[in-house]
C-alpha cells in the first residue's frame, strides 16, 4: 500500500497531494505501510568499512602515506564526492560527454580537505605543535578545521579584504589565529614561509608535499568511480598549481601500477587577470614570471604560484594545455553550473568556462569525454553570487541574472503571476 498523509490532530488520512493541512486545521504527516525489512540491506548500502578507510583519501593509503600509523590519522572523513552530468552544462560547453566532479562536497567545502588530512596527520607524526598557512581562503578554512580536530594551534595568513566571507568565517569559527596581510596572497605566502622558519611552525600550504599526496586522490577516486576508465580530458582551475601537480603525479603512478593505460590530457585554467602559468606555457619559457593578480575568483587570485615547476612538467607530459578565461566567462559558467542545481564557487567555474573555450577553439572535440573538477562549494562566496544576480558585480554584465524582487502587497497575485511568466 502506498504511503499516506495523516492528520496529527484527528487522524484523518489523505492521498498525498498539495494540501498540507487537514480540514480540521491539524498538520499532516506521512505514514508508511509497516514493512518487514532486513537490516543487512541498509548495512550493505553503507561504505563497507569505518574510518579511516571510509575516507576517499585513506582508502588509497598505500599510495598516499603507507608508513603512517593509523592512530595518527586525522580524518573527517573526506572525499567520496559525487560526479554529476547535467545536460544544461554539457550543452553550454559544447560536448556530449561532460561530467563534473564536485570537490566542494568535502567536509569544509573544498578539495583542500584531501591534502589537509594527510599533511595534518603528518604534522602529528612530526610532533608539531603549531601549524600555519597562507591562503586565498579555502586552505585556511580546511587547516583551521583539521588543526582544531588534532588539537594543534593554527595560524593563517590571508590577504586583507581579499578572501570570501564563507571562508573567513570558517577560519575564525574553527579557532585558528587569523592574520591579515596588507597585500596579495603572494605576500602572505612569502611571510608565512619566513615565519614558519623563524618560529618553527609546521607549514601546511601545498608546497608541503604531503598536501599533494592527499590531492592525488581526486584522480584516484574519479577513476575508481569510472571503473578505471580514464576520460579524454580532465579540466581544473589553476591558482597555486597544487592540483595540476597532484593530478599529473596521480596519473603517472596509476600508469606505473598498471591500473590505467591511457593518460587523460590535463587542461589547467587560469583567470585572465591572474595567469602567470598561462604566460609561461604560451611563451615556452623555463622560468615563471610573477605578476600582480586581479580577478573576481579570489581563490585563484595568485600571481606567483608556488608549484609551477611541477605543474609545467605535468602539462607537457600529459599533452595538456593551459587556458585563460575572463571574469565574465567565469561568472557566466558559474551561473550555468548553479542553475543546473549543482552549484560551485567562482574559481571552480573556471574549469567549465575553460572547457567551453577549448571546445569552441576545436581543442576539445565534441565527442570527447570531459571531466571538469569543481573545486569549491557554492556557499563559500555568497557576495560574488548575489552580486552577479543583482548586477552589482563590478565590471560584469550579468547575462543570466536572477535578482530577487520585492513583494507588491497591493496586487500580490497579479505581480506573482507576472513574475512566474518571466
Ligand atoms: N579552486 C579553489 C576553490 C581554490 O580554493 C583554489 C586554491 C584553487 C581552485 C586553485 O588550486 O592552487 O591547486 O591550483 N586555493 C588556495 C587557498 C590557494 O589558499 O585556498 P591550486
Amino acid at each position: 500500500m502506498p504511503s499516506k498523509f495523516k492528520c496529527v490532530r484527528c487522524g484523518r488520512e489523505y492521498e498525498p497531494g498539495s494540501v498540507f493541512r487537514c480540514d480540521c486545521g491539524g498538520l499532516l504527516e506521512v505514514v508508511h505501510e509497516p514493512v518487514k525489512w532486513d537490516r543487512h540491506v541498509v548495512d550493505s548500502r553503507l561504505c563497507p568499512m569505518g574510518a579511516p578507510y571510509s575516507s576517499g583519501v585513506w582508502r588509497y593509503k598505500e599510495l598516499i602515506h603507507p608508513g603512517l600509523p593509523a592512530r595518527l590519522i586525522v580524518t573527517r572523513p573526506e572525499g567520496n564526492t559525487n560526479v554529476y552530468h547535467r545536460s544544461a552544462v554539457s550543452e553550454y560547453v559544447g560536448v556530449g560527454r561532460l561530467t563534473m566532479k564536485h570537490e566542494g562536497e568535502n567536509p569544509t567545502g573544498s578539495f583542500k580537505d584531501r591534502g589537509m588530512t594527510v599533511a595534518v596527520s603528518e604534522a602529528l607524526r612530526q610532533g608539531a605543535k603549531t601549524v600555519a598557512c597562507a591562503s586565498t581562503g579555502n586552505t585556511s578554512a580546511s587547516m583551521a578545521a583539521y588543526a582544531a580536530q588534532a588539537d594543534l594551534k593554527g595560524i593563517v595568513f590571508i590577504p586583507e579584504g581579499e578572501i570570501a566571507y564563507g571562508k573567513l568565517s570558517q577560519a575564525l569559527a574553527y579557532g585558528s589565529k587569523v592574520v591579515q596581510v596588507p597585500g596579495s596572497f603572494d605576500d602572505a605566502m612569502r611571510i608565512v614561509q619566513e615565519a614558519s622558519k623563524e618560529l618553527g611552525l609546521y607549514l601546511l600550504n601545498s608546497i608541503n608535499p604531503w598536501r599533494i599526496e592527499g590531492q592525488k586522490t581526486i584522480i584516484f577516486e574519479l577513476l575508481h568511480q569510472r571503473g578505471w576508465e580514464p576520460p579524454d580530458w580532465i579540466i581544473v582551475p589553476a591558482g597555486n598549481l597544487g592540483n595540476t601537480s597532484a593530478f599529473g603525479k596521480a596519473l603517472a603512478e596509476l600508469v606505473e601500477l598498471g591500473w590505467i593505460e591511457k593518460v587523460p590530457r590535463i587542461a589547467s585554467i587560469q583567470a585572465e587577470g591572474a595567469a602567470p602559468f598561462y604566460k609561461l606555457w604560451k611563451g615556452g619559457g623555463e622560468e615563471l614570471e610573477s605578476l600582480h593578480p586581479e580577478t573576481v575568483a579570489t581563490a585563484i587570485k595568485i600571481g606567483n604560484p608556488v608549484s609551477w615547476e611541477k605543474a609545467i612538467r605535468v602539462i607537457r607530459e600529459t599533452d595538456g594545455v593551459v587556458e585563460v578565461v575572463s571574469d565574465a566567462e567565469i561568472m557566466e559558467a558559474k551561473a550555468v553550473v548553479d542553475g543546473s542545481g549543482v552549484g560551485c564557487e567562482p574559481a571552480s567555474a573556471a574549469s567549465v568556462a575553460g572547457a567551453r573555450k577549448l571546445a569552441a577553439a576545436g581543442v576539445i572535440k565534441p565527442d570527447e569525454d570531459v571531466v571538469c573538477v569543481l573545486t569549491g562549494n557554492l556557499l563559500k562566496d555568497p557576495d560574488a553570487t548575489v552580486g552577479y544576480h543583482t548586477g552589482k558585480l563590478k565590471g560584469i554584465q550579468a547575462r543570466r541574472p536572477n535578482a530577487p524582487t520585492r513583494l507588491d502587497t497591493t496586487s500580490m497575485s497579479a505581480s506573482l503571476r507576472r513574475l512566474l511568466r518571466e
